[in-house]
This record gives structure tokens, sequence and C-alpha cells, in this order.
């Protein structure tokens, strides 16, 4: 039986792992007001107390880090900050999980690539972030893959959920407050509920816990299918029964941001299947099944 500690708990994929996990699990989710990956000490000390926990209760301890500074705009002018949280808070833990033995799963982001590719990216595509917080990612990738832990990265894009704020979130909102809203239909990715990722990263760590972890140590897990943003806010409006021809698709140049974002981020799933691990439903249906449960 597993012990967890998933630092980033109170996030939307930290929420999500701590809601799916089996009941007989052991789960500790801290939030950063708890963990906060960016204090050596405690991160340290957290990993020692899940190890001994868990041997002392014969359970397989297994970290999964869903921690993260995920505010890609404002990582632009605060990169230091998102570096301390991704990559720097990463290398400890990671450090920490080997020391003790730990097991560790580490999420990533399809913000590592650029965009340029015409087909779906595989793990092993060269990484070429294009924005401060997909360097800081990028930054902590490495630092885990080349901590001596016993890790696996995962990519997840476009992630919604129960507790956060995101597009779905945000398109809900726009639909009750105005009459068109314009939508960026020329960036394309996989829109993933917080909850389907989860269910696949428990499935992960039980493997890992069992010892037959994959082979490959980075993999690709995002809702199945793509899409742009202007066909998800549609899709959101579709389910919340608001006429989609209210949006309008527009350019990324007519809508600057901050953070530079890649024109196409689909993660290819096949690294995942060929893993043995189920892969994510469509993006669609999920989107459907989400947008149930919350009414
Ligand atoms: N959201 C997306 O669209 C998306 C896309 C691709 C990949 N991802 C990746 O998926 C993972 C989960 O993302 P999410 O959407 O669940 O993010 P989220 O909802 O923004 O949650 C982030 C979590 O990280 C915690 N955190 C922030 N700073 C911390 C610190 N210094 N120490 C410890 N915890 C800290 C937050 O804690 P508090 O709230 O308590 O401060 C929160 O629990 C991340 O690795 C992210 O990079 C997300």
């Amino acid at each position: 039986m597993l012990s967890l500690l998933v630092p980033g708990g109170s996030g939307q994929l930290g929420r999500a792992l701590a809601g799916l996990a089996s009941p007989e699990a052991e789960v500790r989710a801290p939030g950063s007001a708890e963990l906060d990956l960016t204090e050596t000490s405690a991160v340290v000390a957290a990993v020692s107390d899940l190890a001994e926990r868990a041997r002392a209760a014969g359970r397989r301890p297994v970290v999964i880090n869903a921690a993260a500074y995920t505010a890609v705009d404002a990582a632009e002018t605060d990169e230091w900050r998102a570096f301390a949280v991704n990559a720097d808070g990463p290398r400890v833990l990671a450090a920490a999980c080997s020391s003790r033995r730990v097991p560790l799963v580490h999420v990533s982001t399809d913000y590592v690539f650029s965009g340029e590719h015409d087909r779906p990216y595989e793990p092993e595509d060269a990484l070429r972030p294009r924005s401060a917080y997909g360097r800081t990612k990028a930054a902590g990738e490495d630092a885990v893959l080349g901590s001596g832990a016993r890790s696996w990265i995962v990519r997840t894009s476009w992630v919604y959920g129960a507790g956060g704020s995101n597009f779905v979130h945000t398109i809900e909102r726009l639909a009750a407050e105005r009459a068109t809203l314009s939508v960026v239909d020329d960036q394309r990715g996989s829109p993933t509920w917080a909850a389907d990722l989860a269910a696949g990263l428990l499935e992960l760590a039980s493997r890992i816990a069992e010892g037959t972890g994959p082979g490959r140590r980075v993999l690709h897990c995002a809702g199945a299918g793509e899409t742009t943003w202007y066909g998800f806010a549609r899709a959101i409006f579709e389910e919340i029964g608001a006429d989609p021809d209210r949006i309008r698709p527009c350019t990324t140049d007519e809508f600057p941001r901050p953070a530079p974002r890649p024109a196409y981020s689909v993660l290819s799933n096949a690294s995942w299947r060929d893993a043995g691990l189920t892969p994510l439903r469509p993006w669609r249906d999920a989107l459907h099944a989400y947008l149930s449960s919350t009414r």
C-alpha cells in the first residue's frame, strides 16, 4: 500500500490527487503554507518523515510533486521566484528523495517546447522553452533527472480542475459578463482535466511502488485529441448552454500577453500507452464530465 507525499496539495492537481487516492493509501498533500519547496530544511524533513512513517507501517513511499509557480505571465518579470519554486525546489526535493530512497514523480509542462512542430511532441523532442515559466520548468526537469533519485517526469498540458484559476472558469465567468468575446485560434494543445491526470499519476505511482515503474523516465500524459483555445472555449459554451457563436476567433497577435506561448504544444500519449498505462479519455468527454460534476 502507498504512502504519498504531494507537495502542492492545495492546487488543482494536488487536490485531485488527494481526492482520488485509494482510501487505503496514506496521503499528505500540503499547500505552500504547510510545505514550502523553497525551504530546504522543511523539504528534507517532509521526505524523511514520509520515508520513516511508510517503512514503519510497511507501506511504499512515493512523492508526487504537484507544486509549481504556474503564473505564466507573471513569471516573465518574476523569473527568480519562478526558478526558486520550479527548479531549485525540485532539486532539493529530488536530492532528499535520493538520500531516503523514495521514488519521485515530478510534473512538468508542454511549455518546455517551442511549438514549431506539426506533429505531437514526444518526450525525447528537444526542449526549447519560449517563456520564463517554460525555462524554469525545463531546469526543474534537469535537476530531477540529474539527482540520482528514482524519478519520473510527467509532462502535461492545459490543466483545469476544481479549486484553480483556469481557462474553464475564466470562460464560464466571461459567458455571464460579456455579450461576445474573442479567443485565440492559432495555439493548439490538449486540454487535461486534473482528475484524469491525477488518476493517471496514481496508476504510475502504484506501478513504481510495485517495482514495475516504466523504463522510460520522461512521459507525456494529457487529454486525448487536440484543439485551439477558441475550440476549447466553444466547447465550454456548448456545455453550459451558451451560444458558441458569441465567441469570435482571433490571433495571438491580436491578444498580446507578456509570456510568449508555443503555437503548437500537443503532447503525444504514445509514451504513456507504451508504458502500459491507461491513456486519458478524449479532452471533449473529460470537459463534459468535469462540467457535469460541478452542476
Ligand atoms: N495549469 C496548467 O495549465 C498546467 C499545464 C501544464 C503543466 N502544469 C503543471 O502541472 C502541475 C500542477 O499544476 P496546477 O495546475 O495544479 O497548479 P496550481 O493549481 O497553480 O497549484 C500550484 C500548487 O503549487 C503550490 N506552490 C506554489 N508555490 C509553492 C512553493 N513555494 N512551495 C510549495 N508549493 C508551492 C501552490 O500552493 P498554494 O496555493 O498553497 O500557494 C499550489 O498548491 C505543475 O507542475 C504545473 O507546472 C500545469
